[in-house]
């Protein structure tokens, strides 16, 4: 197949870090995503402790339910979606951050609109022809409550030897400063990466931040860009490039898909947190692997 990305699309990406490719997914499949993510929420009782994702408090999160999270399909809590009694402010389906992390593989929809030669394409147009489909999520930045995630790099939450990582965000809605859209450092990605998050110990023990380089991280105040776009746009995210939004106060939801992929001929640490249980191994965005 030929490129789908021009040379000057290219050429941004790499000057920039992110590019932002309009009209990659189309109304039909961004609704079937958006209906998907709405029934999973719906079906999905949580048991036990609550799991609230937050970059800020990422040690605190790193229970059981977020450390296994990489070979299932989970609901994640906005950190604020419960009250001083530990009761949901709002209705449950207003109260869920994300779905992660591998409905890309154990969701029939989501994974139609993951795998397709269009994606495989632009990942190899960008250098992934071997692009592995890594973890996913379904964002829904909810009116009102959304929170803010903190400035930070990819590759720190998935690291590859060489780093690889490589971030594919689909905005299913409008993402617009109000409503909480990606902000990002042009160039930014030029710098080393600044830490990686490893687990600890045996089993579900935990996780700690290990700092590789003391460059400090932009100032979404004053280094980043906002990357305010159309519904069916989907940017591409280097994986040291700097990124951040803010917490969503308006009154509109922000729906959003991610897709992060490592390329195959990488060494992906098993100190990674996110970690696929062993009889579902990776699979290409080419689905070369496939009977
Ligand atoms: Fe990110």
């Amino acid at each position: 197949m030929s490129a789908l990305l021009t040379d000057e699309q290219i050429a941004s990406f790499e000057r920039d870090g992110f590019i932002a490719v309009p009209d990659f997914m189309d109304s039909q499949t961004r609704a079937s995503i958006r209906e998907r993510a709405i029934d999973l929420v719906d079906n999905w009782e949580p048991s036990g402790e609550n799991t609230v994702f937050t970059t800020e408090e990422q040690e605190r999160v790193s229970n059981h339910e977020f450390l296994s999270s990489g070979g299932r399909i989970w609901c994640f809590f906005e950190e604020e979606a419960f009250d001083e009694r530990g009761e949901l402010r709002q209705a449950k389906e207003l109260s869920i951050n994300k779905i992660g992390h591998a409905q890309h593989d154990l969701d029939d929809v989501f994974e139609r609109a993951t795998y397709t030669s269009d994606l495989a394409q632009i990942a190899a147009d960008i250098g992934m022809a071997d692009a592995l489909a890594l973890q996913s999520m379904y964002i829904f930045k909810q009116p009102g409550i959304g929170g803010e995630v903190s400035c930070h790099q990819d590759g720190t939450f998935l690291y590859t030897d060489p780093l690889t990582v490589t971030g594919f965000w689909f905005a299913v809605e409008d993402a617009t400063i109000d409503n909480g859209c990606l902000w990002a450092a042009p160039g930014g990605h030029k710098p080393p990466l600044r830490k990686v998050f490893r687990r600890v110990g045996s089993d579900d023990e935990g996780t700690v931040f290990e700092d590789l380089d003391e460059t400090p991280l932009p100032d979404p105040a004053k280094d980043l860009v906002p990357l305010e776009v159309p519904a069916g746009t989907m940017v591409i995210l280097n994986g040291k490039l700097p990124h951040w939004s803010d917490v969503n106060r308006s009154p509109v939801s922000r729906h959003a898909y991610t897709l992060h992929c490592i390329s195959a001929s990488a060494t992906y640490p098993d100190w990674n947190w996110l970690q696929r249980p062993a009889d579902m191994p990776l699979r290409r965005l080419d689905r070369s692997d496939r009977q």
